[in-house]
């Protein structure tokens, strides 16, 4: 019988699935330009994943990050709970969200726990805030 405040599926297996998809998600990126695919996973707080991956364009600058497609693909479907994501990409040493994707993370997410890993197994994981220390938010405003 399952303890009382024992997670349905031990963290462990969770972040194993959570990469699993994301790096199925990265074989849906569009990355012709710099032929860098990304994947991203993002777990909701009720236990479902909404997946994103990088879509370039020929200007560039309309390029979106993996992180951000599974944001604003979950935020646009009524999700906004979350509580952690990975990204998954294929470099030697960790991709970790970009400077944009960690301040839309914040603000949707909050200070969720951040799993980036490599086509190797590698994993490290961190949380948000790590990443983002003292960010811009709306305390400030
Ligand atoms: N990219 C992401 O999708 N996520 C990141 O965290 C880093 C960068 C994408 C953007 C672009 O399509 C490609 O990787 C190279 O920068």
């Amino acid at each position: 019988m399952k303890a009382e405040g024992t997670p349905e599926v031990a963290p462990h297996a969770l972040r194993k699935r959570l990469v699993a998809l994301a790096r199925q998600a990265r074989r849906r990126a569009h990355a012709p330009y710099s032929r860098f695919k990304v994947g991203a996973a993002l777990l909701t707080r009720d236990g479902e994943v909404v997946t994103g991956c990088n879509i370039e364009n020929a200007s560039y600058g309309l390029t979106l990050c993996a992180e951000r497609v599974a944001v604003f693909k979950a935020v646009s479907e009524g999700v906004k709970r979350f509580s952690a994501i990975a990204v998954v990409a294929d470099s030697k040493r960790p991709t970790a969200p970009c400077g944009p994707c960690r301040q839309i993370l914040w603000e949707f997410c909050g200070d969720i726990v951040v799993h980036v890993a490599d086509l190797r197994g590698h994993v490290t994981s961190l949380r948000l805030s790590d990443l983002l220390p003292l960010p811009f938010d709306r305390r400030n405003l």
